[in-house]
């Protein structure tokens, strides 16, 4: 099944006011996945300026805790790593996660992803070291080196260029250093990193920012109160 860019439910006004009136414990807790790292960083800020305060996810974070009850906002969060996130929406062990595109086209998930946050932002990119580009009429054996295995799999195939993958799971730079791979693919946000292992960026295969998802079941069973944390996001993403 298609993933679809939005939920279609009734109108919920979003204000700060409405976020707090529907969380007073007359449901279970809604349960939110959040990656550790940069995407929290900039999430926490947007929740707050959108009426929801997870201050106590962050405090919590701090001391290890990785399930955090905010009850003022019928919240339950769970920090787990990024590449996690579609597992527990898709299962339905969180209604909802926010979560990388890069993640979310890489695993394919069946997941809702009704707004996009503008954060986490960078790029997919397929990069190869600056004194050993790859000549692409050379028919060699090419090997690219990457975390996103799939995603690398699509842009080979669309380009009609056979090469071998070898999935790795960080420090990826490394590889063509070594002999391990040819090129990779790899995210690049500052671009630093690139830079330091002398590799230049070839071109961009996907633009990343982090989006919420959503379960299926979820949308079905508290579409409402979904609704109205996006609404609340609407507000204050586009602003
Ligand atoms: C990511 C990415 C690059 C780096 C890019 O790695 O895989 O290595 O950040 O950032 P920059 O363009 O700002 O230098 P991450 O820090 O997640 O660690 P990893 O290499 O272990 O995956």
């Amino acid at each position: 099944m298609k993933r679809t860019a939005g939920l279609v439910k009734t109108s919920v006004t979003a204000s700060v006011k409405s976020v707090k009136s529907t969380a007073n414990n007359r449901h279970p807790p809604l349960t939110l996945a959040l990656p550790r790292g940069r995407i929290l960083e900039e999430a926490l800020p947007l929740f707050a300026r959108a009426g929801f305060d997870l201050g106590a996810a962050e405090k919590a974070r701090a001391g290890r805790r990785l399930v955090i009850a905010i009850p003022e906002h019928g919240l339950r969060v769970l920090i787990v790593r990024d590449t996690d996130v579609p597992a527990y929406v898709e299962h339905g062990a969180a209604d909802l996660g926010i979560c990388g595109r890069d993640v979310l086209e890489e695993q394919g998930a069946d997941l809702y992803e009704p707004i996009d946050l503008g954060i986490g932002r960078c790029r997919l990119v397929v990069a190869e070291p600056e004194e050993r580009p790859v000549d692409e009429n050379a028919q060699m054996h090419l090997r690219y080196a990457t975390k996103f295995p799939e995603l690398t799999r699509r842009h080979l195939q669309a380009r009609g260029t056979v090469a071998e993958i070898i999935k790795l799971y960080g420090s990826i730079e490394i590889a063509p250093l070594v002999g391990l791979a040819d090129r990779i693919v790899d995210l690049v946000s500052s671009g630093e990193t690139l830079r330091q292992h002398r590799l230049r960026e070839v071109e961009t295969i996907l633009e990343v920012s982090a989006r919420v998802c959503v379960g299926r079941a979820a949308a079905k069973l508290h579409g409402d109160r979904i609704d109205e944390i996006i609404r609340a996001l609407r507000t204050v993403v586009s602003a």
